[in-house]
């Protein structure tokens, strides 16, 4: 840990893996990047649910200067904050899908007090000196709960996902009080300036705030600042997984399967917001329309299962698999099946191998806060014979990445053309415009991501409590 500065508290509902060799999604992997660096506590849910849920004595392990602390959740709590409110409220409206939004009062107050009860737990175990950074949209109102123990020190907040224009979000009833909440917080960091615009308008339109000059909002009288902070990789160590043993059997895998044809490859958590049915549709357009790719290419889905006690990631899962089976029934010969998809996760070194191995790798979510599999594509590959990246112009990565191809992931067309595009890209301007997009992966890295966060954090003065008269929402 850097001398003189107070303990890194990061909180976050998923913790750890901080090894390697982790299947670890987006934050978590950006977060264990962060703490390695710097040491300090992590205080989350274990992941586990017990009857006597948060109540339940807190679990630590030590990772060489950083603690794991977790806690439990009830059965309870994890249907009411976890599956309800978190994720069939506040992450379908938070992707732009009111459509599949939905709001209840029950889940509402089992969101509200866990949130309370988070704050109690880590309340006793914070030093004054120690910076707070919460993570995503399971704890929007963890500061205010914080401030309402006691926590004088400094408090920072960071949304992974997208925030969606103030138009949408005011369909959550309970929108005015989570905005409120989260000007606890010292800093809120978002992942694009479109984001950040959303959440200022809303405090603006919502609730009669001013933006300030350098990055501050005034509500009553309040300050606050907020911030653009898009989040890296650990670039250096993604490249060291590419030059594996485990990467190089994976590779080799990969291209044993392929036969020699062209690789496409698509690797998200089975979630609809990450437009795989859309991109299925656009694989489909390419066979159609350039016929001559039939038989020469061949695509690997995988898609690790995500929160499968849910309708619409069942309903997803089924419409994938059928999509996939109609698409391979209509095109496949005796000794091609066009497309596979595989729900089983990969360590990262063995994800590596197969981004070394594939000419094409498509990231076409509909929303995306960020998208960390398009920059660990980048990091993965071989600078003499790199592959194409397809990029969704609605990931937080495009507004960096712009030597992708970037697609409208609704536009079957769009991204046919794409992969067209891209399977007979010549090698020259495959490493041309891997070279630039290289830059960006290694040097906007999880490191510049948290040191700039914290900078701003450290130099924001405390939060003090006294200007957070807000009693408890
Ligand atoms: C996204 C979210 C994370 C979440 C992860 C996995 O990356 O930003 O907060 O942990 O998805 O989802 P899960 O519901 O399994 O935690």
């Amino acid at each position: 840990m850097a001398e003189g500065k107070g303990r890194l508290v990061v909180v976050s509902n998923r913790v750890g893996p901080l090894s390697d060799e982790g299947k670890a999604g987006g934050l978590a992997v950006g977060l264990a990047d962060a703490l390695r660096r710097r040491g300090g506590v992590w205080f989350g849910w274990s992941g586990e649910t017990s009857d006597q849920g948060t109540f339940r004595e807190a679990r630590t392990e030590e990772h060489g200067h950083t603690s794991l602390v977790t806690i439990d959740l009830t059965e309870e709590d994890v249907n009411g904050f976890y599956l309800g409110y978190a994720n069939r409220s506040l992450w379908p409206l938070l992707h732009y899908r009111l459509d599949i939004a939905e709001f209840d009062r029950d889940s509402d107050r089992a969101y509200r007090s866990v949130n309370q009860r988070f704050a109690a737990r880590l309340a006793p175990l914070l030093r004054e000196d120690d910076v707070v950074w919460v993570h995503d949209y399971h704890f929007f109102y963890l500061g205010s709960e914080l401030r309402q123990c006691g926590f004088k020190g400094r408090i920072g907040f960071f949304l992974h996902i997208p925030f969606c224009p103030p138009e949408m979000f005011t369909a959550l009833p309970a929108s005015h009080d989570v905005v409120r909440s989260m000007l606890a917080y010292d800093v809120v960091g978002f992942q694009t300036e479109a984001d950040r615009r959303n959440f200022v308008a809303f405090c603006v339109q919502e609730l009669g705030g001013e933006e300030i000059d350098g990055g501050l909002v005034q509500v009553s009288d309040r300050r606050v600042r907020v911030g653009t902070f898009p989040i890296g990789i650990d670039a250096d160590g993604f490249a060291e997984f590419a030059a594996s043993a485990e990467a190089g059997e994976h590779e080799d895998m990969v291209r044993d399967i392929s036969h020699g044809r062209h690789q496409i490859v698509g690797v998200d958590r089975l979630d609809y917001s990450k437009g795989i049915l859309e991109r299925f549709r656009g694989f489909e357009r390419l066979l159609e329309d350039y016929p001559e790719n039939r038989g020469n290419v061949q695509f690997l889905q995988v898609a690790p299962l995500s929160r499968s006690e849910l309708e619409a990631y069942v309903d997803l899962r089924a419409d994938l698999e059928k999509l996939a089976g109609n698409l391979n029934g209509r095109f496949a010969t005796l000794d091609w099946t066009p497309i596979q998809i595989m729900t089983r996760g990969f360590t990262r070194r063995a994800l590596a191998g197969i981004y070394r191995a594939a000419r094409v790798c498509m990231v076409t979510p509909l929303r995306d806060g960020m998208n960390l599999v398009a920059k660990e594509y980048v990091a993965a590959q071989d600078p003499t014979d790199p592959g194409v990246l397809i990029l969704s112009r609605f990931a937080g990565a495009a507004a960096e990445l712009r030597d992708a191809l970037i697609v409208n992931p609704y536009s079957a067309d769009d991204v046919a053309r794409a992969l067209q595009r891209a399977l007979n890209m010549p090698q020259a301007e495959r490493v041309q415009r891997w070279q630039s997009m290289r830059r960006t992966v290694f040097s906007l890295t999880a490191e510049h991501w948290c040191d700039s966060f914290l900078a701003l954090l450290e130099a924001s003065g405390t939060g003090s409590a006294s200007d957070f008269a807000t009693a408890r929402i």
